[in-house]
């Protein structure tokens, strides 16, 4: 049998060791994970002896680029951690770049990518559009594209989008606020204020609509009043989802709109770095009633806050189990096998609708994260203390 053959029938076995459904717990996603690859890895030894067993990077087709789009922000620290060690262990070989949140910087690493053989791209946009040029040069490579958590738009060189349900996402914040204000029962009114996420992610309009379709009957009936009047995305956007420009606004917004003491009785914030600028300015400047803040990610600083009761809920999306579906496609894809994917409907990118995988967001607080962000081992106890 081939060398090559071989390397790439060890590496199969290894990523079929890894076919962990999405939307598992972690824990579960992280147990089998690491039990199955070890047998994966023995075989290897069985059938050929290490110094025969061709390395990943000499396989024929194993090469993957992933692209993500900061080291800023926790999330995608973790993102490119979890999806390199997981397709390392199913024997493949991982170029990893971080983008610094400059487009220009993204397209040149995707280039190099594909200069040095990439069989599969895993890209994180750091905003839709703008990667044009180096997606025409992975089809023209015929190097599949899967979107990595935000959809690549207005390309047609994208076979596969992985994500979580990110309308979802809006509607379980949108949903806490309804359930903990009792907005179906209470007399109300009660204040608004809106951070909506980067207006050149996918993604954003996404969590927006979902939590402002949940909350627009309250709003029209007048029981939650947004005082600054910034109510469109196009008002209450964060330009990469900075924490600093979420504070400033948040900022602005107390100083002309509450400096009386008004409370704020809820801040629906899209995620927990904008989340975090809103506390900030919450704690500089505000002294009425603290608010309900809603958040995603369960980054560790926003956990924490929520642990000290400055910030209400977050979305939980673990990336290991982003990371684990993502290693399941590069398989199926490497492989010639059908794709699995469970949304054919809703995400078009301006070339057509993109398969697509939605993993599960879960719901997190100050009552579940232990179980959640601890036992499962996404955190350990002393990175939240
Ligand atoms: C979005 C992502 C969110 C959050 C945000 C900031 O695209 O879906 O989970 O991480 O970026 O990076």
């Amino acid at each position: 049998m081939s060398k090559k053959l071989l390397s790439v029938l060890l590496s199969t076995a290894m990523v079929a060791a890894l076919l962990v459904g999405c939307g598992n717990s972690a824990a579960e996603t992280e147990a089998p994970a690491t039990e199955e690859a070890a047998p994966a890895e023995e075989a290897a030894t069985e059938e050929a002896p290490a110094e025969e067993a061709a390395p990943a990077a000499e396989s024929n087709g194993t090469k993957v680029g992933v692209s993500m789009p900061t080291k800023d922000l926790q999330r995608w620290n973790q993102d490119g951690a979890n999806m390199q060690s997981e397709l390392e262990a199913a024997g493949y070989e991982v170029d990893l770049q971080y983008a610094n949140n400059e487009p220009q910087t993204q397209v040149s690493q995707i280039e190099n990518m594909i200069s040095n053989g990439a069989n599969v791209l895993v890209i994180a946009a750091i905003e839709a559009s703008s990667l044009g040029e180096a997606l025409d040069m992975a089809k023209a490579a015929d190097i599949p594209v899967i979107a990595y958590d935000r959809l690549l738009m207005n390309s047609d060189a994208v076979s596969y989008y992985a994500t979580f349900d990110n309308y979802k996402v809006g509607v379980t914040q949108g949903q806490y606020i309804v359930d903990t204000l009792d907005l179906d029962n209470a007399e109300g009114p009660f204040n608004l204020e809106i951070t909506a996420g980067d207006p050149g992610d996918n993604n954003a309009p996404f969590f927006y609509n979902g939590a402002m379709d949940t909350l627009k009957p309250y709003i029209e009936s007048g029981k939650l009043v947004v005082k600054s009047g910034q109510t469109a995305f196009e008002e209450v956007g964060t330009p990469q989802w900075k924490t600093e420009t979420a504070q400033s606004r948040a900022d602005n917004i107390i100083s002309s709109f509450y400096a009386d003491g008004t409370n704020i009785d809820v801040w629906l914030c899209s995620n927990d770095s904008t989340a975090l600028g809103v506390e900030t300015a919450l704690a500089n400047s505000y002294n009425g009633e603290y608010p309900i803040v809603t958040g995603q990610d369960c980054d560790i600083e926003n956990t924490k806050n929520m642990i000290a009761g400055k910030q209400s809920m977050s979305v939980f999306k673990d990336t290991r189990t982003l990371a684990s579906q993502v290693v399941k496609m590069v398989g199926q894809i490497l492989n010639g096998e059908e794709v699995e994917v469970n949304d054919t409907e809703t995400y078009d990118n301006g070339t057509g609708i993109i398969p697509s995988f939605l993993c599960e967001p879960v719901f997190a607080d100050a009552n579940n994260y232990k179980e959640l962000l601890i036992d499962s081992g996404y955190y350990t106890e002393d990175q939240l203390q």
